[in-house]
């Protein structure tokens, strides 16, 4: 290894004994851990704990309040990058419900009852103050995808993926029937890092794996050096 690495190494080890004590000794990092300790279930209570709901007719309604979930990452496939048209339009903001994420960190696995929801966004201006680039614009759609061993026996990896998005008239439907496995599960299943999610894409995600029960990822100083990439 590089000396810089032992010495990267050294300053991250140094950083959480230092995160240690300030837990340890109080004030409102105390607070903080107590909190995150409070909100964080045993693996029994992880089964029961659901961010989704299935209806009478086996359709999911459409997720609420998931802006306050945990944000995993924003993919863009613009459509000036895609010959004019990008198969999945064009900013997706991506998150998890905060129990799975929990559930992740612990164990590195994605629980019974997982969702994630991928909420489509226009790119809207190409060019700002900062630099020439893609700035979101507005919300056109929305999708999610549920791993449920209770309600989808059958299906890959117990995933069914679901879409609410209605770009006609723009407005989101109350429910939607389980997609084709072809039509979506199909190409998550081949191409997807990690039990049918794209990880890979999704820093948020890779950083929390396994990373332990009390660990707050975020906390940590470990970053990698522009020099590296
Ligand atoms: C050709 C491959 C492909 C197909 C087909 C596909 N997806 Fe995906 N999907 C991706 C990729 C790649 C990502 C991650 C990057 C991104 O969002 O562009 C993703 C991410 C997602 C996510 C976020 C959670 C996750 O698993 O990473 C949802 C939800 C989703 N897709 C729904 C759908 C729906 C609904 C369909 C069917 C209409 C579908 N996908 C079909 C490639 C595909």
């Amino acid at each position: 290894m590089k000396k810089g690495g032992y010495l990267k190494l050294a300053g991250a080890a140094l950083f959480a004994v230092f995160a240690l004590q300030s837990c340890r000794q109080g004030g409102e990092a105390k607070k903080e851990m107590d909190t995150a300790s409070a909100t964080t279930k045993s693996s029994d209570e992880y089964t029961t704990v659901s961010y989704f709901t299935m209806n009478s007719k086996g359709e999911l309604e459409r997720p609420e309040n998931y802006r306050t979930w945990v944000f995993v990452g924003t993919p863009v496939t613009p459509n000036d990058l895609n010959n004019g048209k990008a198969p999945f339009p064009e900013m997706h903001n991506v998150y998890i419900d905060p129990v799975s994420y929990e559930h992740y960190k612990e164990t590195g696995k994605f629980r019974e009852g997982t969702i994630l929801v991928k909420e489509l966004v226009s790119v809207g201006s190409t060019a700002a103050v900062s630099g020439k680039g893609y700035f979101m614009g507005e919300f056109i759609g929305l999708e999610a995808s549920v791993k449920s061993k209770e309600h989808f026996p059958d299906e890959p990896g117990n995933w069914a993926i679901f879409s609410f998005t209605s770009p006609s008239d723009g407005i989101l439907k109350d429910t939607s029937p389980k997609l084709p496995v072809a039509s979506c599960v199909a190409c998550h299943d081949a191409n997807a890092e990690d039990d049918f999610v794209f990880t890979q894409y999704y820093p948020v995600l890779r950083a929390a794996k396994g990373a332990g029960k009390n660990t707050v990822p975020e906390n940590t100083a470990e970053r990698v050096a522009e020099a590296d990439l």
